[in-house]
């Protein structure tokens, strides 16, 4: 049987985990307590102690600190860009100017260091005024505002590194782009590229695409609203030059290049590129792949991608439950209820699993919050619609003091559809 080890501790490896181990061995490190208690065995020993056939690093950090590079050094296999691949995550000053060189269309943009500088560009542009942090900021260094007096409050705010520390004092604007967004996951083995299914996750934390960003409140797949064409037209217009750049530049990527999409007036335009599954897209994705993970992620690994993955032809919704505070902050330590000991409803639901993000246990053994967003709670079924209903059907039976839930992910994309 394959041996697989997913890095890293939330709800993201949480799925990757349980959707290799239909077919494999699985061990995650670190893990969390709802993963354990799902019968994933997790253990704290670092990824470069441990031996298997496949390794899938989960998280950003770990990539942009090169340890794909390591393990690969070992002679193991991984899913995971190297540190070079990474900077097109690590620093967005870095993938703008990549994009730039690439021709791969996105908004036009200015990268600055200085307030002054930053302050006269500002005033050149229209709203909506888009003020983003150069470095690492978990979804949260963004700030998209019509408003100019704050978007000039924002720029001071994160130049002067009060607001995300080093990896805000270099800043990007950019031109504001209208139009619906698209998270477009690609599997890269270094050569080839196929996407995963469409999804959508909802950034902001309120109903209605209101309030601050988040990590990601929920998510859905496939994407009814984005054709065959359009997928075809984001692969040959926007992933297919950045391969070639990358190629350019030597850089072996083998993982998953995120494209984050606007579908605009203009065409597709990249807002954002990741270099590792989405989170929480892939809660919704990877129920969509049934058996077929293993031999598709050890391929990528092992730069033998052939067939393009195929789903079982449902849909999948994922709805996030946070902590109290999120995003600004996050309580620790309420009791959740609903939920059983293996750490999945309690009471069953057809097509449901529910994925831990932040959770630990109390000392009488219950599960408690223990992070920003706690569980992703994702449901499959053969339309949108029933996929959702499920998906808050299961919400309903998880209580948590102080809860914080988007009540309208897919809503818009499930009204007519399937
Ligand atoms: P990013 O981390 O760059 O993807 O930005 C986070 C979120 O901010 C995106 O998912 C969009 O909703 C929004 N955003 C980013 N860039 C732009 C832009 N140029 N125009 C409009 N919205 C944007
Ligand atoms: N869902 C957004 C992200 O993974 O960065």
């Amino acid at each position: 049987m394959t041996r697989c080890v997913v890095v890293g501790s939330g709800a993201r490896e949480h799925a990757l985990a349980w959707g290799l181990a239909k077919t494999a061995e699985v061990v995650v490190t670190p893990g969390n307590a709802g993963i354990a208690a799902h019968g994933i065995t997790c253990v704290e020993t670092p990824a470069a102690e441990l031996d298997a056939d496949l390794f899938v690093i989960g998280p950003e950090l770990p990539l942009t600190q090169g340890l794909a590079d390591q393990l690969r050094a070992q002679g193991k296999s991984v899913l995971g860009p190297g540190r070079d691949g990474a900077r097109l995550e690590a620093s967005k000053a870095f993938m703008k100017q990549f994009l730039h060189d690439a021709g791969v269309p996105t908004a036009r943009f200015g990268v600055f260091d200085r307030p002054e500088e930053a302050l006269d560009f500002l005033v050149t542009m229209a709203p909506p005024y888009v003020i983003k942090t150069d470095g690492l900021a978990a979804g949260k260094g963004v700030l998209v505002t019509d408003d100019f007096e704050e978007a000039c409050a924002d720029v001071l705010d994160k130049l002067s590194g009060n607001a995300f520390g080093h990896a805000g004092t270099t800043i990007v604007i950019e031109e504001g782009l209208d139009g619906e967004e698209c998270s477009l996951l690609v599997l890269c083995d270094g050569v080839r590229a196929v996407a995963l299914v469409p999804a959508q996750d909802f950034k902001r934390v309120g109903d209605g695409d209101t309030g601050a960003n988040t990590g990601g409140m929920g998510a859905f797949a496939p994407m009814a609203s984005m054709s065959d064409t359009d997928v075809d037209e984001v692969m040959t217009r926007i992933v297919a030059p950045t391969l070639r750049e990358l190629r350019r530049r030597g850089i072996d990527f083998r993982g998953v290049l995120y494209a984050g999409v606007m579908m605009s007036s203009r065409g597709p335009q990249l807002l954002e590129y990741n270099v590792r599954f989405g989170d929480p897209e892939t809660e919704a994705l990877v129920p969509l792949y049934g058996d077929s993970l293993v031999a598709l992620l050890s391929a990528v690994a092992a730069g033998t991608l052939d067939a393009v993955p195929a789903t079982t032809g449902q849909s999948a919704v994922t709805v996030v439950l946070s902590a109290s505070g999120y995003p600004e902050s996050a309580r620790h330590g309420d009791v959740i209820s609903g939920l059983g000991d293996d750490g999945q409803l309690a009471s069953p639901l057809e097509g449901v699993v529910v994925f831990h993000a932040g959770t630990s246990r109390d000392a009488q053994g219950r599960f408690v919050t223990h992070g920003g967003r706690v569980l992703a709670v994702s449901a499959v079924a053969d339309t949108l619609a029933e996929a959702r209903e499920r998906a808050y059907a299961a919400c309903a039976a998880i209580t948590f003091d102080g809860r914080v839930m988007r009540h309208d992910i897919a809503r818009a994309a499930s009204q007519g559809a399937t």
